[in-house]
Parts: C-alpha cells; structure tokens; sequence
C-alpha cells in the first residue's frame, strides 16, 4: 500500500480511536457490567463489548470488503491472511481498566496479504497513541519515534507476563533475572509501548493475535523483532509465546532456550 493511503487509514484510525476512547473514559465510573471468560481472571465489560463494536462498525462502514479479527466477537471468522486484515483489542488489560481504571490500552492494526501495514495503540488514561508503520514511520503522539538504542538484555528492564514469570515457562525467570529488573504491567499495548520507547529491552508474553498485532507492525517498523520464543516468525492467526526485543538481546533470551 502506498504511504498516502496508509496515511489516510491513519487520520481515520486516530479518529476513531480518540472517540472511542472520549466514551470510555465518559462512562467508566457507572455501573459496569463484568462477565467472565475462559476464567476468574479473564474479564469483559460492557465497555470492552460497545469500543469493539463501534470500531468494527466503523471499519466495516468504510472498508466493507476487509476482513477483521477481534476479541469480543463482533469481526468476522477470518482463516486466511490474504487481502485486507484488521485486527481490533477495544480494551487490552482489561483486568487493569476493571481494578484501577488505567493502565489499560486499545489497538487497532491493519495487515496486507499477511504484511504489517499499520498499527496504532493508544495508552487511553495518559493519552499516549503510537502509531504508524513501513511505509509512513512511526509516531509518538506528533513526533516521529526513532529506533530504540539495541540495548542487551543486562542494560534494560525487561517486560513479563505474571504467571509465565512465576512458573517460569520458556527460562521467563532466568531471562527476567538476566535483565536489569522485571516489570509486570498487565497491557501488552503498554507492554510494547515501553518497548517502543526504549523503556524496556523486550517484553515476553502468550498473547493472542489481536494482542500483539498492532506492537507487531510499530515494532518491526522500529527495527525490533516480533517472533516465537525460539525465534521463529509469529502466525497471525494462531495465539502463543510472543517476544519482542532487539537483535543483541534476542541472542541472549535463546541461549537460555537452548540451556
Ligand atoms: C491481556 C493483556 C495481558 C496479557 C494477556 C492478554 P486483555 O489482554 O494484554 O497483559 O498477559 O495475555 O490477554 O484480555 O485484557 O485484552
Ligand atoms: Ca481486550
Ligand atoms: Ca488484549
């Protein structure tokens, strides 16, 4: 896709996004309504439902023939990568929006024929978007973001998944130990934003496509790299162990894989 027209889907997102999240924050102290998941801690809210549906409205309004891949249900069965994918999380850390009402994020990522071609995650209470891509860079807010330094792994806080961490699945907690210091924040759209930022030098979690889809895009844009645990490439349509990082730390969190 051309940068203009990438630029265009950009200004529409941005848009999108801001009213959504205006109408989060306008109605997040009434009464909300949680229901469970797949379990006690796996959470949606009547708010998590009404951002999905209006952003895949919104989409699908202006898009009709792209297909979506969304959390709560309302995009469409996708099982191929071919053509136009978007991917859609209304409220990421929604554990956190439930218990602090922050420290929560939205993403919206858009695919081509299996290419990242855009992605945006907007931390909702600090007002904080990063958003772009290939073809148009990648922006905190209106300021073009530049590479992170490729720290390794010693140099930089590192992000984790809580219970990955404390079972230690995949060597979390030898890699974690490796670093300066481990954070747990509960977003993985905050988790790659810190990425992004250079705040920390990677972040491990077992995420769903809609989770890491976005961070995906924004990530490799910024010359970081978005794979499985043992360093194969990511399947957009699958969930499972994402790691993002930069090359001289990756070298590092595979040979713990390999001890
Ligand atoms: C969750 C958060 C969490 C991550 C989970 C995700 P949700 O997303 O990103 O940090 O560890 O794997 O499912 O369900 O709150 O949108
Ligand atoms: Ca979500
Ligand atoms: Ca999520």
């Amino acid at each position: 896709m051309e940068e203009k027209a990438v630029r265009a889907i950009n200004a529409l997102a941005l848009k999108w996004m801001d009213e959504a999240a205006t109408n989060i924050k306008q109605h997040m102290n009434e009464q909300l309504n949680i229901q469970t998941k797949s379990g006690r801690t796996d959470l949606v809210t009547n708010l998590d439902k009404e951002t999905e549906r209006f952003l895949v409205s919104q989409i699908q309004a202006t898009f009709p023939a792209d297909q979506i891949i969304s959390e709560e249900g309302f995009g469409d069965q996708v099982t191929s990568m071919t053509g136009r994918v978007w991917f859609v999380d209304p409220i990421d850390g929604t554990i956190n929006f439930v218990k602090q009402r922050d420290n929560f994020a939205m993403m919206l990522a858009l695919y081509e024929d299996g290419r990242p071609v855009y992605g945006n995650i907007l931390a909702v209470m600090d007002n904080r978007f990063i958003f772009g891509g290939p073809q148009m860079g990648v922006y905190l807010n209106d300021h073009l973001l530049p590479a992170p330094d490729a720290q390794p792994l010693a140099k930089g806080l590192f992000g984790v998944n809580g219970p990955m961490f404390a079972r230690n699945i995949d060597h979390v907690q030898e890699i974690g130990l490796a670093s300066s210091g481990t954070r747990i924040l509960g977003s993985a759209g905050i988790e790659f934003q810190q990425v992004l930022l250079g705040n920390e030098v990677g972040y491990i979690s077992h995420l769903a496509p809609w989770d890491m889809a976005a961070g995906r895009v924004l990530a490799e844009s910024l010359n970081l790299l978005v794979t499985r645990i043992d360093g194969s490439p990511v399947d957009m349509l699958k969930s499972g162990t994402v790691l993002v990082t930069n090359k001289n730390a990756l070298q590092t969190i595979e040979e713990f894989q390999n001890n």
